[in-house]
């Protein structure tokens, strides 16, 4: 296979340079009709790529020539055996991957922590979830991955499990034991599905974990767009082997995504596979170097640490290229320090949460950007040190130990909850003051930031003790999320 190609790209090139008569969608012509307050922003000459499923573009729900071609090419790329473009995120992949796999009322393994996507999976499909927790960092009160023991728990406990979707790797760049965990699920001859939205980029380089398929994933989901060079929007599902039914795959792709796929998006995934096997190693050593320089530079600023997880069953690498901060030490919670470094300095991370800040440094991160959030932590630190800052309180040991019993609020490992999520979604609902809510079902996810791990999903029976913990979280100064009221004066369930 040539992967100096660009099939797809090259193709619409040649469309977009061929002038002609439209008269299909989109309704601007090529450009010729969108607004100036558009062309300023946008420029004019993407619109005239922006076209439908002309002849000579094929389809990208019956593709059978150039997104048929850089499909192959992706696939061989991206190690699998079959790959299928998607224009709506991995989002789309995991709902689908979860039709692809799950009839109704069949049961599918999943980290209490998966992507919301997944609620929408489990809507669409009627699949039941069976949770289990991911293991957890006290230190760093940070969520790692699940353990192979505890996979094989739930296995064992509901062998009737007709699939096991795991995230690797996590928001923070957190790997489990893929290999492992993909070994037992395949004992009992049951798919794993990945959410690895997080790791595209880990194929192409050898100081990066190995890839989800080279761990033995049956199909992996990938934001291209969130590490590589893909439009956003713009992701990837790769498959493997033959445990993956295609046809359903194919027709829940099918019933999820737009009949208008921009063609702009899926260029820019022929276009980023092709930069990644041209150049992904030269930029991802450069991306490492960069990761590499600035660790070395916090780690010298007082009061700021970078995040080296433990090495546990839950966790055996750390995407090198993510660089979790502690800023917590300073004084400061990661939002304050997330505004600061925004208004200030023009840095922005990807996640701010109680104590850190996760920032994603990608291969078209440049020495300039480290510099300037090195300028920017520096401040924080230089600030910290002579007491400038205005300290917020930050939680005691006392404090933490409280978050750090989420294990033992979650639902117990392996338990069907008391209605399904798509029971949940639609079921008749109600808001009701939340010290009304125990003993009745929560007909919302609801997960506080720490620890980051949902108290309660929809269909899950609501305890005094959930309730308790959520407020505790909030009064320290968490967030609670998910649900629709966060300030969580009333929750939403189940009317009975
Ligand atoms: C772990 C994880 N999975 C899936 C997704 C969904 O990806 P996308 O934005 O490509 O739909 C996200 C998005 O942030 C994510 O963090």
């Amino acid at each position: 296979m040539d992967q100096n190609q660009t099939p797809l790209l090259t193709a619409l090139k040649q469309a977009a340079e061929t002038p002609g008569a439209a008269f299909y969608t989109p309704g601007h012509r090529r450009g010729q009709g969108i607004p100036e307050s558009l062309a300023a922003v946008f420029g004019s000459q993407v619109f005239r790529a922006d076209l439908p499923e002309l002849p000579e573009l094929d389809n990208l729900f019956a593709p059978e020539g150039v997104i048929k071609q850089a499909q192959e090419l992706a696939a061989a790329a991206f190690g699998g055996d079959l790959c299928r473009f998607l224009v709506n995120g991995s989002t789309v992949g995991i709902i689908a991957s979860i039709l692809a796999t799950c009839d109704p009322e069949d049961k599918i393994l999943l980290p209490r922590n998966i992507h919301k996507s997944v609620i929408s999976g489990l809507v669409i499909s009627g699949a039941r979830a069976i949770f289990i927790n991911p293991e957890y960092d006290q230190d760093w009160h940070l969520p790692l991955s699940l353990t192979p023991k505890a996979i094989a728990q739930a296995l064992d406990e509901h062998p009737d499990i007709k699939a096991v979707m795991v995230v690797y790797p996590t928001y923070h760049g957190i790997c489990g034991n893929l290999a492992a965990i993909a070994t037992i699920v395949h004992n009992y001859n049951i798919p794993l599905l990945v959410d690895e939205a997080h790791g595209g980029h880990f194929h192409f380089h050898q100081q990066l974990p190995p890839s989800a398929l080279q761990c033995g994933a049956d199909l992996t989901v990938q934001s291209t767009h969130k590490v590589l060079g893909a439009m956003n929007q713009a992701s990837m599902v790769q498959i493997k082997g033959d445990r993956i039914n295609l046809t359903r795959l194919d027709n829940a792709l099918q019933m999820l995504q737009t009949t208008s796929p921009s063609y702009l998006l899926l260029a820019s995934l022929d276009a980023a596979r092709h930069q990644m096997v041209n150049q992904g190693q030269k930029r991802l050593t450069e991306a490492l170097e960069l990761a590499q320089r600035a660790k070395t530079q916090l780690e010298n600023l007082p009061g700021l640490r970078v995040y080296h997880p433990p090495v546990t069953a839950g966790c055996v690498a750390l995407d090198p290229t993510r660089l979790t901060v502690k800023v917590s030490d300073c004084g400061l919670s990661g939002y304050e320090a997330d505004t600061i470094l925004h208004q200030q300095f023009r840095v922005t991370a990807e996640l701010p949460d109680l104590e850190h800040l996760t920032m994603i440094i990608s291969p078209a991160n440049s020495q300039g950007d480290i510099d300037q959030m090195i300028k920017g932590f520096a401040f924080l630190s230089q600030q910290a040190v002579s007491g400038e800052l205005e300290n917020s309180p930050t939680l005691n040991q006392q404090d933490w130990q409280m978050i750090d019993t989420i294990s033992a609020f979650a639902t117990p490992i392996a338990e069907v909850s008391a209605m399904s999520v798509r029971d949940a979604f639609f079921a008749k609902t109600i808001s009701l003051p939340t010290p009304d809510c125990p003993g009745k079902i929560s007909a919302e996810c609801v997960c506080p930031y720490p620890p980051g791990v949902p108290i309660l999903w929809p269909g899950e029976a609501i305890s005094k003790k959930a309730i308790a913990f959520l407020q505790q979280v909030q009064a320290l100064g968490g967030e609670i999320t998910g649900c629709s009221d966060n300030t969580l004066a009333t929750l939403r369930v189940i009317e009975h």
